[in-house]
C-alpha cells in the first residue's frame, strides 16, 4: 500500500487565509469590490472571485484612473492583499475615493514600520528579497531613504559601494532562510556593522523546514502551488534538492499519475496560496484513504493538516 504524507504546514498561512476571507466577506455587498492585484497567487481562487464580481486592479489601472480623474459616484472598495502596498499607493486610492479594506499581513506591516523608522533616521536599509516582488515593492514604498535591494550574495557584492558603515537588514517574509543568513554573513565579513531584523515569517520557515524533512523521507514529492508563487517555487527548489522525483503542479490536472504509479512513499506540500480543496483533490487521487480519514487520523495523533 502506498503511503502518502501531507506536510502539516501545507497551504494557506494565517495572513493569506485572513486576506482571502476578507475578500469573500465583501462579496455581494452594494459597493463595487476590487482587489489591489490578485489577492493571492492562485488562478483558481482569483477566477472564482472574478465570477462573484470581484475585479482585480493593477497599479497601472489605478494610475490610468487617476489620469482620467477616476472619481466616480459609485461607491467602491478595494482590498489590499497580504503583501501590502507602499505609502503612495494608499494616497492614490484615497484620492480616487476608494474605501480601503486593509488585509496586509501584520508581519508585513511590521516590516513597513521598521523601514520607515530606520530610514526616517537616515539609516541605510537593505531589503533582502526579489526586487520585483509586490511585497518588496510595498516595503520599498515605506522607505524615506532609497533602500538597497539584493536577493543573492552576487548581487550584494555589486552594491557594496552604496552602503553606509551601519546597515539595517530586513527580509522579504517568504525569503529562503539559508540564503538570507549567507547574505547577512557576507556583509558582516566585509566589515559592515549589521543590524539584522530577521523578518522571515515563521510560517515560511516552518513550511520550508517541514518540506525539506518530508522530501528527504519519501521517494516522490509533490509540490502544489501557482506558477507565479515565489514561495512555492522556493519550496520546489528545496524539495528537489532532497528528492529527485519532485513534481511542481498547480492543480490535479497537471499531475501525471503514471509518475507516482511505482512510488511507495509520496509526500505532499503546498505553497502559502494553495487552497485546501486542491490539496485534498491531489491527495485523494493517489490514496485509498480519504482526505477526511487522514485528517481524523492526523488529529488523533495531535497534528493538524
Ligand atoms: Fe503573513 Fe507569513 Fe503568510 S508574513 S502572509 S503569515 S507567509
Amino acid at each position: 500500500m502506498r503511503e502518502i504524507k501531507i506536510a502539516k504546514s501545507a497551504g494557506f498561512c494565517f495572513g493569506v487565509k485572513r486576506a482571502v476571507n476578507l475578500v469573500y466577506d465583501q462579496v455581494g455587498n452594494a459597493k463595487k469590490v476590487y482587489t489591489y492585484g490578485p489577492i493571492i497567487h492562485n488562478e483558481e481562487v482569483v477566477s472564482d472571485l472574478e465570477r462573484k464580481g470581484v475585479h482585480v486592479l493593477s497599479e497601472e489601472d489605478i494610475d490610468a484612473m487617476l489620469a482620467h480623474d477616476g472619481r466616480e459616484d459609485d461607491a467602491k472598495e478595494i482590498v489590499i492583499r497580504s503583501h501590502g502596498i507602499g505609502r503612495d499607493a494608499y494616497k492614490k486610492l484615497e484620492q480616487l475615493g476608494f474605501e480601503i479594506v486593509d488585509a496586509t499581513c501584520p508581519f508585513v506591516k511590521k516590516i513597513h514600520r521598521i523601514v520607515q523608522e530606520e530610514t526616517e533616521q537616515g539609516h541605510c536599509v537593505v531589503i533582502v528579497g526579489d526586487e520585483n516582488h509586490p511585497e518588496v515593492c510595498g516595503i520599498r514604498g515605506w522607505c524615506v531613504r532609497e533602500p538597497i535591494i539584493v536577493n543573492s550574495v552576487e548581487q550584494a557584492k555589486k552594491k557594496l559601494d552604496f552602503l553606509d558603515k551601519n546597515v539595517y537588514i530586513v527580509a522579504q517574509t517568504t525569503f529562503n532562510d539559508v540564503k538570507f543568513k549567507d547574505i547577512v554573513e557576507f556583509f558582516r565579513n566585509k566589515g559592515y556593522n549589521v543590524i539584522v531584523y530577521n523578518t522571515i515569517c515563521n510560517a515560511t520557515e516552518e513550511r520550508q523546514r517541514e518540506a525539506r524533512a518530508l522530501a528527504a523521507d519519501v521517494d516522490t514529492m509533490i509540490v502544489i502551488g501557482g506558477k507565479s508563487s515565489s514561495n512555492t517555487q522556493k519550496l520546489y527548489e528545496i524539495c528537489r534538492r532532497e528528492c529527485e522525483n519532485t513534481y511542481y503542479i498547480q492543480t490535479l490536472v497537471d499531475l501525471d499519475l503514471t509518475v507516482i504509479e511505482s512510488a511507495k512513499r509520496v509526500g505532499i506540500t503546498a505553497g502559502a496560496s494553495t487552497p485546501n480543496y486542491i490539496i485534498k483533490e491531489v491527495h485523494d487521487s493517489m490514496s485509498e484513504l480519504s482526505f477526511e480519514e487522514l485528517l481524523k487520523q492526523s488529529e488523533e495523533n495531535g497534528n493538524k493538516i
